[in-house]
C-alpha cells in the first residue's frame, strides 16, 4: 500500500515561496490502477516526482509498504527505486540501443556519460538506473528480457532501434524497461498523451493486462479523461495544490460531484 500523509511541497526561489502541494492525503491499495487528474499546473507531476523521490517533500510522509521513503537516502534509496518503475510521455529510450538493450537498461550498469536520452535530465535518468554494482548474470538478463518482450508483444522487433518503431511500440519498450526489476508500483506521467486514440487504447489494454497478471499497482497521471474512465478504479482530483475530490472513478465522474470536479472532468472531454 502507498500512504501519502500531509504531503507538502514548497518551491523556494529568490524571495518567493510557491506551495505546489498542500497537505495531500492519498491511500493507494495494492493492485489499484489509480488516476491523478487536474488542470495544468495543479501539481500532478510534482506529486509523482515526490513518489519516485526526484523531489524531496517539504513535509509529510510517503509510505510504501510501511516504509517512509522520504526518510531514505543513498543505498537505501537505490533499493527503493527498484520497487518503483516509471514511464514518461516521450518514452525516453536510448536511441542508439536496440529494443533488447533498452529493456535491459535497468538491469545493467550504464555510466551516465555513456548515454543520451533526449529531453531527459540526469536526475530523471536516476529513476531508470538502480545498480552501482553488477547484480545480474548475462543469461539472467537474457531470460528476463525474453519474458518482457513476450509480455509487451514485441518479440519480432527485438533488434530494432527506437527510430524503427511506432510511438505505441516505443511506449511498449518503455513499459518493459520499467518492469524489468519487477517493481511493485508503476508510475505513468502522461504516458499516452503523445499517442493517437487507437494506440492509446492498445497501451491501456496492455497496462490493464499487466496489472491483472503481475498485480503491480499503477498510478496514472493524465489530462485525458477517457484514460481514467477506461482503466482506473480510483481517482483523485488535484486543484491548486490540493485534493478536491477522491473516490472510485464512478463516484468522482458522477453528476453529483462538486463543481471543481465537474470542471476538471468535463474540461478535457471537449
Ligand atoms: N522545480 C520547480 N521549481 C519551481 N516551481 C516548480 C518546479 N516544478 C514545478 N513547479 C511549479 O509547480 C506548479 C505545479 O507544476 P506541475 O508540473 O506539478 O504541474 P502539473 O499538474 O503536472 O501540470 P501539467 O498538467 O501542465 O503537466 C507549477 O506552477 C510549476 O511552475
Ligand atoms: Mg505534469
Amino acid at each position: 500500500m502507498i500512504k501519502i500523509t500531509d504531503l507538502t511541497k514548497v518551491f523556494t526561489s529568490k524571495n518567493q515561496n510557491l506551495t505546489v502541494l498542500n497537505k495531500i492525503n492519498i491511500k493507494i491499495e495494492d493492485g489499484d490502477i489509480f488516476g491523478i487528474i487536474g488542470m495544468s499546473g495543479a501539481g500532478k507531476s510534482t506529486l509523482i516526482r515526490c513518489i519516485n523521490l526526484l523531489e524531496k517533500p517539504t513535509s509529510g510522509s510517503i509510505e510504501i509498504d510501511g516504509v517512509d521513503i522520504t526518510k531514505k537516502s543513498g543505498k537505501q534509496l537505490l533499493q527503493l527505486r527498484k520497487k518503483i518503475g516509471m514511464i514518461f510521455q516521450n518514452f525516453n529510450l536510448l536511441m542508439q540501443k536496440n529494443v533488447r538493450k533498452n529493456i535491459a537498461f535497468g538491469l545493467e550498469i550504464i555510466p551516465v556519460k555513456d548515454f543520451v536520452i533526449e529531453g531527459m535530465s540526469k536526475e530523471d535518468y536516476s529513476t531508470l538506473s538502480y545498480f552501482k554494482k553488477r547484480r545480474f548474470k548475462k543469461d539472467e538478463i537474457k531470460r528476463r528480457v525474453d519474458e518482457l518482450l513476450t509480455l509487451v508483444d514485441l518479440k519480432e522487433k527485438e533488434f530494432n532501434y527506437p527510430a524503427q518503431l511506432s510511438g505505441g511500440q516505443r511506449q511498449r519498450v518503455a513499459i518493459a524497461r520499467a518492469l524489468a526489476t519487477k517493481p511493485s508500483v508503476l508510475l505513468c506521467d502522461e504516458a499516452t498523451s503523445a499517442l493517437d486514440s487507437l494506440t492509446t487504447k492498445s497501451i491501456l489494454k496492455l497496462l490493464k493486462k499487466i496489472n491483472e497478471e503481475t498485480k503491480v499497482t499503477i498510478i496514472v497521471i493524465t489530462h485525458e479523461m477517457n484514460v481514467v474512465q477506461e482503466i482506473c478504479n480510483k481517482v483523485v482530483v488535484l486543484d491548486k495544490s490540493e485534493v478536491v475530490a477522491s473516490g472510485s472513478t464512478q463516484e468522482v465522474f458522477s453528476n453529483e460531484s462538486s463543481e471543481i470536479t465537474q470542471r476538471t472532468t468535463h474540461r478535457y472531454f471537449s
